[in-house]
């Protein structure tokens, strides 16, 4: 885990991994964040290379995804295709959340095998020390669809948070 106090050095690399994982979301202007609130959490392979990045800051409100009527489908895969496709909506009415998820990523060889899932466990307990949260008390910024397929199945359900989403401007 990267703190907003550590060494410039290890800051700079985060800023470079940041960039990274942006260019692969797509994200043209990254929205900015009040740097000295983030905590970053890399997952370093057995060969040293940084797999995984999940980025997180402290926000007050999460607006729970609506869910859709998946139609009646034959299989697992088809309802992934249609997962994929659907844009999601959400409440406008806050709940109260603590952590934000702004980026989540994962190198593209290395999916699947639960390492976004570790880091999300790692940060429950570390985003505030001595506290374990609870995945009620973490929202996650505009996912994507591969982003909206996992956090369904992290927090078992598809109505879970959501934050940041309106024109990549912080709404927290
Ligand atoms: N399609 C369908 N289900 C998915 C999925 C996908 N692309 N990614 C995760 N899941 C579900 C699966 O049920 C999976 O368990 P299983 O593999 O036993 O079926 C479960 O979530 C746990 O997934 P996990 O292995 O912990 O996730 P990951 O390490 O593959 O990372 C992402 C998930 C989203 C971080 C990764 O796909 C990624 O980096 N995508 C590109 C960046 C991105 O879109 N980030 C999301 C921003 S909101």
């Amino acid at each position: 885990m990267v703190l907003p106090e550590d060494p410039k050095y290890a800051l700079k690399k985060v800023e470079e991994i940041r960039e990274m994982v942006d260019n692969d979301l797509g994200f043209q202007q990254a929205p900015l964040m009040c740097s000295s609130r983030i905590k970053t959490l890399l997952f370093i392979s057995n060969d040293k290379k940084v797999v995984g990045c999940l980025i997180a800051e402290h926000i007050q409100w999460g607006y729970r995804v609506i869910e859709d009527k998946v139609p009646d489908v034959n299989s697992e895969k088809e309802k992934v295709i249609f997962e994929r496709q659907k844009a999601w909506c959400c409440s406008t009415s806050p709940e109260p959340a603590v952590c934000g998820i702004s980026r989540i990523w994962v190198f593209s060889m290395m999916r699947r095998r639960k390492i976004a899932s570790r880091m999300i466990e790692c940060l429950r307990s570390n985003f505030i020390y001595g506290s374990y949260l609870s995945k009620e008390e973490i929202a996650f910024s505009d996912p994507t669809p591969d982003g909206k397929l996992f956090a369904t199945q992290y927090c078992g359900t598809g109505q879970f948070l959501v934050y940041n989403f309106i024109n990549g401007q912080k709404n927290s």
